[in-house]
């Protein structure tokens, strides 16, 4: 139930917004969602000076929306990430993906390319930044870069900072924390920060999965798009699928989270594992 602070919500203005959204990230809200998007979205009624939902439409309508669908994109984003977030992706980039790769790439002169496509506030990309770097000390010859976008430009600018608090890196292991992140002192007391080394080697961009092209280079040889085919339905899933496998080399791999499955899209991808899938 909406709480007595809250801007009410016609069905006809939650129809229209939900629509929107969806027309533009993919993101499906439900039909029960009113309360939600309610609650999220008041305050930022207030902050620009409106105090109704239909005024609200009318600016998502004007031809000058593009800055508040991005705004509401924001609000309505389910962020939610965390350093070493399904370890066992990270564990079989580094037992099966890189090992036969690292030749390759030593032979051709080729940098290694890995890409976090819904990166979120950086949790994803920092950790395989640590496990990329911890990997290739073997490796000096073998340049890398990780490009990392998302939809939200509060989580990229988050993430572009790479600041946490030391209870969001209880997951890096103590030897790597050191290595990889500076304590922060006096306003910053209880934070930390990745070094600028580690945070040089990630590439932020606002990319929507659903834009035409992405600005990454082609011939990525791994992505990791987890945890954000679920808010997706199986048509655009499809579509992000086939797009993203676009920009993955020969033999490259798409990761996504442990509770997505590509079951009933027809993506071309050859299924290694459980969310692990190949470019033939
Ligand atoms: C739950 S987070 C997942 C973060 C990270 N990949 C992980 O697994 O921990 C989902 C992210 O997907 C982003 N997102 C949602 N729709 C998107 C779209 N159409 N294109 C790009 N990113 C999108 C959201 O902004 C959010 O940051």
């Amino acid at each position: 139930m909406s709480s007595s602070q809250e801007t009410p919500l016609s069905a006809e203005a939650y129809r229209f917004i939900v629509d929107l959204i969806y027309r533009h990230s993919r993101i499906k809200l439900g039909s029960d969602k009113q309360a939600l998007l309610s609650s999220r979205l008041t305050k930022r009624l207030r902050s620009i000076g409106l105090s109704s939902f239909d005024d609200y439409c009318a600016v998502l309508r004007s031809p000058q929306s593009q800055d508040e669908i991005e705004e509401l994109l924001d609000l309505i984003s389910t962020n939610h990430t965390r350093f070493y977030r399904e370890p066992d992706h990270f564990d079989y980039l580094i037992a099966k993906i890189l090992p036969p790769l690292i030749p390759t790439l030593i032979a051709r002169r080729s940098p290694l390319r890995v890409w976090s496509a819904a990166s979120s506030s950086g949790e994803e990309p920092y950790t395989l930044a640590i496990v990329l770097s911890e990997f290739l000390r073997a490796f000096p010859a073998v340049d890398w870069q990780i490009c990392a976008s998302d939809i939200s430009k509060r989580v990229l600018t988050a993430a572009k900072q790479g600041v946490y608090r030391m209870d969001a890196v209880e997951p890096v292991p103590p030897d790597l924390l050191k290595r990889y992140f500076q304590k922060g002192f006096g306003a910053q007391e209880g934070k930390c920060r990745v070094r600028s080394e580690l945070r040089d080697k990630v590439r932020y961009e606002r990319i929507n999965l659903f834009q035409h092209e992405y600005p990454i280079p082609l011939q990525q040889h791994v992505i990791f798009c987890r945890n954000v085919m679920i808010y997706f339905d199986i048509p655009s899933r499809e579509q992000a699928v086939k797009r993203m496998s676009h920009y993955l080399a020969p033999s490259g791999y798409l990761i996504v989270g442990h509770s997505e499955s590509l079951m009933g899209i027809n993506h071309g991808l050859k299924s290694i594992q459980q969310g692990i899938y190949q470019k033939p």
